[in-house]
């Protein structure tokens, strides 16, 4: 039977981490649609940023293009950030994600309007948060692994205006669902935000 977890929040909250590991416990299949919009970012910082150019590389986007192994960075981000805020753009983007939702075994999708949007009757949602400065130093962590002259001063101003843009456009808004269960990563070890996200989807499986 199809169940579906819908795991949204701000920038490099964990939700991506938490919806990995939730899918590996539960034998879900996951979707980070944040790649979604990466990508298309992505393939506007090449071929010109336009509305017209970025609509057009949503319709072509293909699941390869999300294996793209260049996509995390926050030139991406921040690139990505722009083209979501494009309505055309998102609208392109729901049909996939609405298929992947109803998978049979199960899915888990995380990004910024999967309760609200793409899965409004989702069997649980969650709204992953922590401060913009743990957020920061965890993003910062992530990157300098590949990026030695990024800096944790860029990289929380990439998350604070990206959380601004995001949560202020005018279609699919990043906010909680009024049904999501909150989850404030900011004084969890990865382990207990991850066991903190089971239990509450290991609550609901029993309870239906
Ligand atoms: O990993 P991080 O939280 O930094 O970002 P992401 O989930 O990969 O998303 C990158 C950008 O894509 C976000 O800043 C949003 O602008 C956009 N996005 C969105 O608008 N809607 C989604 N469902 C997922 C991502």
């Amino acid at each position: 039977m199809s169940f579906t977890v819908a795991i949204d929040g701000p920038a490099a909250s964990g939700k991506g981490t938490i919806a990995r590991a939730v899918a590996a416990h539960f034998g879900f299949a996951h979707l980070d649609t944040g790649l979604l919009y990466r990508a298309v970012g992505k393939k506007v910082m090449i071929r010109g940023d336009s509305p017209e150019i970025a609509v057009q590389m949503a319709r072509e986007l293909t699941p390869d293009d999300l294996m793209a192994d260049d996509l995390r960075t926050a030139e991406v981000a921040q690139a990505a950030s722009k083209v979501a805020s494009i309505p055309q753009v998102r609208s392109t983007l729901v049909d996939f994600q609405k298929t992947f939702a109803k998978q049979p075994n199960g899915a888990v999708l995380d990004g910024r309007d999967i309760g609200t949007v793409i899965c409004p009757d989702a069997d649980v949602k969650l709204f992953v948060v922590a401060s913009a400065e743990v957020r920061a130093e965890r993003r910062f962590k992530e990157l300098s692994a590949n990026d030695t002259n990024i800096t944790l001063e860029y990289v929380l101003e990439d998350i604070k205006t990206r959380d601004a843009r995001d949560a202020g456009r005018d279609v699919a808004p990043m906010t909680a669902a009024d049904d999501a269960v909150v989850l404030n990563t900011s004084k969890l070890t990865i382990r207990q935000a991850i066991a903190a996200a089971v239990a509450v989807i290991t609550d609901k499986r029993v309870v239906d």
